[in-house]
């Protein structure tokens, strides 16, 4: 089978065996890369449109308890600086979201113990509240099923816990023994029971990724069928473990970004923050390859340079405003347009 062959089944089928997926992920043209990119756009066109719609990123708190060997905000990091907004600066956040057009807001943190589910759950409440057209996405980690559960009941609608890896033995090697794969799959299955929209993803390059654990990856994405997907490439960060490791390929990104669009039609797959760092058209590329979400961030300026999950982060200088108008740019540059609608799953 040619890799032509190989995208135009994958395509029809929405799925390809692994023998066939390895072979075209193994080895592959430029020529190739902008023929599934193709298909991958005619997909996405069918389902979506041009429309690429805005999520609004408020990273609440830079507090971690994990010591994952990739993020900058491990608990090891002694250097990073460490913040947390309060319940008004959260809601200062969503009004001046709100006012730029978003109506989806995305709390992101890292596993921070201050952050209790009363806390939390007083939290969702305000917003569903006071903006009771948008939709709010929560992005805290591990946590317990009674503790989703809660926040559910409080008014989140979808919860973004990226997989890391589909491969047990890569996952060790990412993460120190406290975190566990069984234990996020355990998260990944009762946000989907509970009735969350669910967001799952991978870094593409990530230290120890071989061809076995993407494949993996996109395997589990098939099972476990998430709403959004969220794929960027790794990038070291000087004060971690992988602080010498290469950064994950451009190309690979992109080709695994428009895979996704052919396993997962309707998916929700932002241009990511990771992709926009490794290059300076990397946004504009993922969403030419299918991406379909851009996540301008909405936290406070004064606190961004604290939120370095990895080095080189870009956005980290501007105001909300700024980023989502420089988006917009970005979105029309490459023939898109932002939608305001809260952006739910076709
Ligand atoms: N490079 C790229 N992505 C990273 N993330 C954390 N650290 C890095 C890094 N060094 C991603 C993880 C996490 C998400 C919030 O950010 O996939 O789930
Ligand atoms: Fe906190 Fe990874 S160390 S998100």
């Amino acid at each position: 089978m040619t890799n032509l062959q190989r995208i135009e089944l994958l395509e029809k089928e929405r799925t390809l065996p692994r023998k066939e997926m390895r072979a075209l992920l193994e080895s592959h043209t430029a020529q190739d890369a902008e023929a599934l990119f193709a298909r991958a756009r005619a997909v996405r066109a069918r389902v979506y449109g041009k429309a690429v719609w805005l999520r609004g990123l408020i990273e609440f708190t830079s507090h971690c308890k994990n010591d994952c060997y990739y993020c900058g905000l491990r608990r090891g990091n002694a250097r990073a600086e460490r913040y947390r907004l309060d319940r008004t600066e959260i809601l200062a956040c969503c009004k001046n979201g709100y006012a730029l057009g978003f109506r989806t807001f995305v709390l992101q943190g890292g596993e921070d113990p201050f952050f209790t589910d009363a806390r939390l759950a007083e939290i969702v409440r305000n917003i569903r509240t006071i903006y009771p057209d948008c939709a709010i996405t929560l992005s805290l980690g591990e946590r317990s099923r009674a503790s989703y559960q809660a926040l559910f009941e409080a008014g989140a609608d979808r919860y973004l816990l990226r997989h890391e890896t589909a491969n047990a033995a890569h996952y060790a090697t990412l993460h120190p023994a406290a975190l566990s794969f069984e234990n996020r799959m355990r998260c990944l299955r009762d946000l989907r029971e509970i009735g969350y929209q669910v967001g799952c993803g991978f870094m593409v390059g990530s230290p120890g990724q071989t061809i076995d654990c993407l494949l993996d990856d996109l395997a589990f994405l098939q099972a476990f069928r998430p709403e959004m997907v969220g794929i960027g490439p790794f990038l070291p960060h000087k004060d971690t473990p992988f602080a010498a490791e290469a950064p994950g390929p451009l190309e690979q990104t992109l080709f695994v970004l428009a895979v996704i669009r052919l396993l997962l039609p309707t998916v929700l797959l932002p241009a990511t923050t990771a992709l926009g760092t490794v290059h300076p058209m990397g946004r504009e590329k993922g969403l030419l390859a299918s991406a379909n979400v851009v996540m301008p961030n909405l936290s406070p300026v004064l606190v961004r340079k604290k939120y370095m999950l990895y080095d080189n982060k870009i956005c980290t200088g501007e105001e909300a405003a700024e980023c989502r108008f420089c988006l917009q740019r970005r979105v029309e540059s490459v023939g898109f347009h932002i939608e305001t609608s809260r952006g739910d799953p076709a």
